[in-house]
């Protein structure tokens, strides 16, 4: 009998472009994942409303995540690609969840914090119920693994806690969803300041994009912060420096690394010459990808085909799991 396959669901939200952060926290795993499991991936477009209401320019950012999905390595055929406005049912589970959530534990989530502290005129119930949104995209599908990076951990942790309220109070119809990532450790990619994480919509500078051109990566690796070197030999790394090896370690050869270490090490390193390696080593991994991207995101036709196809998948998932939950919840009158 064949073994079932474990079903793998995560989503990123097209408010921007998609960057070093997007790719190691989430799509390096999605590649590998749909060799293994059952995947479904997404578009948030729905999460991004909560942050973005103006929709003029959503059409052209879900076309682009698309591609750059696509451009990463996913494969339509073997995966479920769509977006998440196209599952209806989405919004009959998000509702059934809100009665499980407290005001309480919403208001905690740092996420919640962090964007009412951004946009104080515009704390709306959607941004509060963020996570419950998130955990219906997840358990819609009865996925257990969830690919992202590290600054999702906690709307995982919530996803459990509404799951297991579910389960006990209807009957157990979910899986607990966990994060997941190959290496043993969720992944933080650090912007070139030393100063936070890569991210779509702050901090763009000091963020490295998958549509960036050669000499921008030139021009923001070289700009990263560094200082004139150690002075004792086998001193500890500042964490800008230590950024600047995660970084190389993300793209370059172990050769080139144990160079750079071994400079470190030594007190003889030149950060001009590291940087300059890395940049070069950057736009190898980065150009490829982003040439892809740009030959298939005016495709208008090729990406509403694949769309479609995704909803399609996820639909005939989406209505076996509403059937479940409708029958637990005692529903079926
Ligand atoms: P989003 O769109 O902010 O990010 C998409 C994915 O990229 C990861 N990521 C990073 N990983 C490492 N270092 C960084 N600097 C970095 N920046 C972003 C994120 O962890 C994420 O995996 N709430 C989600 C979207 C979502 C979702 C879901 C995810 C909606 N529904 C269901 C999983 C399952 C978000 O805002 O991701």
């Amino acid at each position: 009998m064949a073994v079932k396959k474990q079903i793998v669901m995560s989503g990123i939200r097209p408010t921007g472009f998609l960057h070093l952060g997007n790719y190691f926290g989430a799509l390096r795993n999605y590649v590998r994942m749909q060799e293994e499991y059952e995947c479904f991936f997404m578009v948030a477009d729905l999460h991004s409303l909560t942050t973005h209401p103006d929709t003029k320019e959503l059409k052209l950012n879900v076309h682009r995540v698309l591609s750059e999905n696509i451009a990463c390595g996913l494969d339509p055929d073997k995966v479920a690609l769509y977006c998440q406005s196209h599952i209806h049912e989405t919004a009959e589970l998000y509702l059934y969840l809100n009665m499980l959530a407290y005001k309480g534990e919403l208001e905690k989530t740092t996420t919640f914090k962090d964007k009412a502290r951004l946009q104080p005129d515009n704390v709306n119930a959607g941004l509060l119920t963020y996570p419950v949104l998130q955990t219906a995209d997840i358990i819609l599908h009865r996925a257990s693994l969830v690919p992202v990076g590290k600054d999702q951990e906690q709307h995982l942790e919530m996803a459990r806690n509404f799951v297991n309220r579910f389960n006990h109070r209807y009957g157990e119809v979910f899986p607990e969803p966990r994060a997941f990532n190959y290496g043993s450790e969720l992944v933080k990619v650090p912007s070139l300041d030393g100063a936070g994480k890569m991210s779509k919509s702050e901090n763009q500078l000091a963020t490295l994009y998958l549509s960036d051109d050669d000499e921008q990566i030139r021009k923001k690796v070289k700009k990263a912060k560094t200082d004139t070197g150690p002075s004792k030999p086998h001193s500890p790394k500042p964490d800008y420096i230590e950024n600047i090896f995660l970084l190389m370690k993300l793209v370059s050869s172990e050769e080139i690394i144990n160079k750079f270490e071994n400079a470190y090490t030594n007190c003889t390193i030149r950060y001009g010459d590291m940087k300059e390696q890395l940049a070069e080593d950057m736009i190898q991994f980065i150009s490829p990808i982003r040439e892809k991207a740009n030959a298939i995101r005016n495709d208008e036709n090729y990406l509403k085909e694949i769309m479609e196809k995704g909803a399609e998948k996820a639909r005939k998932s989406a209505r076996a799991t509403m059937k479940l939950v409708r029958q637990a919840m005692g529903l079926n009158y």
